[in-house]
């Protein structure tokens, strides 16, 4: 009897203990070397080819930076946004400029070779953002792994799920919050924009006819809205023409987006309003410390990194389809 009711007072509390630490995983233990025993290798056969590959054309590290986040903002960081179809994610227009996808291919076809059908797409989408910012010069933070791959891709989804650049700092934080992300940790993701570039139709509503009494936003620094109206004209601008987001330090993974933003030189709304907002200034201001920005912007990305993520799922052998 006294045992009976030991034991289970055991494994209620063992039952509990597991429901605290799956809810603060969401669904599955990610790790640290998860792929220590199964593919000692993994990490550093992903490296090498992301290395490679960048190397070849450096535009694609801000690619992959955010393809993490377009990932684990629509279902959880799964991998659906590399799924090909008529109708996925990446076929959104909130997708259209997303890229990296041959890069992924690479690292997949490399680790694949040394350990066939272990490392989840969803997994090297993680280690592929972080060696992405270890080659713009960043210092990098451990990854976690675990991630099962899901089987399930819509672009509607990505389109309600990923936040268009005109949104305020209230809207963001909502979003954010919706995935158990902090404010603060809003904040410091965003400084990935410290990479990168966007297109005229993301901001050109900020140039002309802004509101009734300000034909240009206001809070964008004026000397960059001349050069940005040369670049941009009201009708049939380029749609090609790439803008940078950080234009001190472009090529650099550092602090320099947050120096840009008390300079009003954020590119869209949803950057500069970061600056504006009593709510969200004095942690800009904060980031400005390269070194505060470092650490706490790989602390955030492992939490991004484990929203949403499957314990249920596959591994993907090649990460645009599904197994059969
Ligand atoms: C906070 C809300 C966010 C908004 C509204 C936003 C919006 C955008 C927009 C509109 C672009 C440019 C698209 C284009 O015209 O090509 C962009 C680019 C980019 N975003 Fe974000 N973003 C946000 C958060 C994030 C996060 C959390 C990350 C990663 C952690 C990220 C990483 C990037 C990168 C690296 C680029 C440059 C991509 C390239 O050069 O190919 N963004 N973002
Ligand atoms: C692998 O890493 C995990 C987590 O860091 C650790 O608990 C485990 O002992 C490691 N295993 C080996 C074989 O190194
Ligand atoms: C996409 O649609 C076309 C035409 O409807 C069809 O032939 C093709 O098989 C579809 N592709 C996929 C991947 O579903
Ligand atoms: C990184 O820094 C080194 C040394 O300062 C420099 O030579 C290199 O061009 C930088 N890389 C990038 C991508 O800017
Ligand atoms: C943010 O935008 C929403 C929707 O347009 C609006 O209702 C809200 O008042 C705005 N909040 C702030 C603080 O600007
Ligand atoms: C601004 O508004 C005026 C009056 O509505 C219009 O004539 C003009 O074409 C608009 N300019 C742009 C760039 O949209
Ligand atoms: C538009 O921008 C792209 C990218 O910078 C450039 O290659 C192209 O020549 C531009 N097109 C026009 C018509 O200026
Ligand atoms: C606008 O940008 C220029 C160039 O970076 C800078 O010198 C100036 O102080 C900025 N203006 C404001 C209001 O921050």
């Amino acid at each position: 009897m006294a045992i009976t009711k030991s034991f289970s007072l055991f494994s209620t509390v063992i039952f509990l203990l597991r429901i605290t630490v799956d809810a603060q995983n969401y669904g599955t233990a990610l790790q640290d070397n998860f792929y220590n025993s199964s593919c000692p290798d993994a990490e550093t056969v992903i490296q090498k080819a992301v290395f490679a590959e960048v190397d070849k054309n450096l535009k694609l590290a801000a690619g992959l930076i955010r393809m993490q986040f377009h990932d684990c903002f629509v279902g959880g960081c799964d991998a659906s946004v590399l799924l090909d179809g008529n109708d996925t994610e990446k076929t959104a227009s909130v997708n259209q400029h997303l890229r990296g996808f041959e890069v992924i291919d690479v690292a997949k076809e490399a680790v694949e070779a040394v350990c066939p059908g272990v490392v989840s797409c969803a997994d090297i989408i993680a280690y592929a953002a972080r060696d992405s910012t270890i080659r713009l010069n960043g210092t990098g933070w451990a990854v976690q792994g675990g991630r099962k791959d899901g089987c399930v891709s819509f672009a509607n989804a990505a389109e309600e799920e990923l936040p268009p650049p005109t949104l305020n700092v209230s809207q963001l934080i909502d979003l954010f919050a919706q995935r158990g992300l902090s404010e603060k940790q809003m904040v410091i993701l965003s400084g990935s924009h410290t990479v990168g570039v966007g297109h005229c139709d993301k901001f050109i509503e900020r140039l002309y006819n802004f509101s009734e009494t300000h034909s240009t936003d206001p809070s964008l620094n004026s000397t960059l809205a001349e050069q940005l109206k040369k670049e941009c004209p009201p009708r049939n601008f380029n749609t090609t023409l790439e803008i940078f987001m950080d234009v001190i330090t472009p090529g650099q993974f550092d602090a320099k987006y947050y120096v840009g933003l008390t300079k009003q030189e954020g590119l869209f709304t949803s950057d500069q309003s970061l600056f504006e907002d009593s709510r969200t200034n004095d942690i800009v201001k904060s980031l400005i410390d390269e070194r505060t920005f470092e650490r706490e912007f790989g602390k955030a990305m492992r939490a991004m990194g484990a929203v949403g993520v499957k314990s249920e799922g596959s591994v993907r052998l090649n990460c645009r389809m599904n197994n059969e």
